[in-house]
């Protein structure tokens, strides 16, 4: 168990000031589009979906979809498997991928690629943040809210080990403090 409250990196304000502006964004970009369907991407994304899909003005569905790409804790399975598909069919559809976090790059990469091949009308990517320097596929965000660098961030979706996931506001932990 953790022994202390992790260090805030982004406070819980300074989140819902970005994730009311993007919402709008969205809304505006997508206005005339129909019907947006937004894919979380579980489990991280639950409550970052959830705020932002709250502050979008346009027709929206929900989706989920789970991949696995990490083994517990920070070690990694390297490749990216679907455990849980969408429901609905996504032909011809606008399409907005959510996700917590992009790290190397490849769970978007396989999200994108799998989607595209459904033949939506459109596929783009939201992500909450993005480790700017540990890229190794180069994926596309379309609409991304923080950056941030090589410390191990949690809260707001993010876990460290399954810890942290509901912390309002998004903190960085050394992997020792678990
Ligand atoms: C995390 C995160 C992304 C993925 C990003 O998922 O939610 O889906 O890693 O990493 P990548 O860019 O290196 O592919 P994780 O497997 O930790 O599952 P979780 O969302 O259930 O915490």
């Amino acid at each position: 168990m953790p022994t202390s409250q992790p260090e805030v990196l982004i406070s819980a304000e300074e989140i819902q000031a970005r994730v009311v502006e993007l919402a709008a964004q969205i809304s505006s970009d997508y206005a005339d589009h129909g019907e947006l369907i937004l894919i979380g991407v579980l489990k991280g994304a639950f409550i970052f979906l959830a705020d932002l899909s709250r502050n979008l003005t346009i027709p929206r569905q929900i989706e989920f979809i789970a991949v696995s790409s990490y083994e517990h804790g920070s070690i990694r399975s390297g490749a990216v498997r679907l455990v849980l598909d969408v429901r609905e069919s996504i032909e011809g559809r606008h399409v907005l991928i959510v996700e917590d976090i992009v790290d190397t790059g490849h769970t978007l990469h396989y999200l994108i690629n799998m989607l595209k091949s459904r033949n939506p009308a459109s596929v783009r990517t939201c992500t909450l943040v993005r480790k700017e320097h540990s890229a190794e596929v180069d994926v596309s965000v379309d609409y991304l809210v923080f950056n941030v660098g090589y410390e191990w961030s949690v809260g707001y979706g993010l876990d460290f080990a399954e810890h942290d996931r509901t912390l309002t506001y998004i903190g960085i932990v050394q992997p020792d403090d678990q």
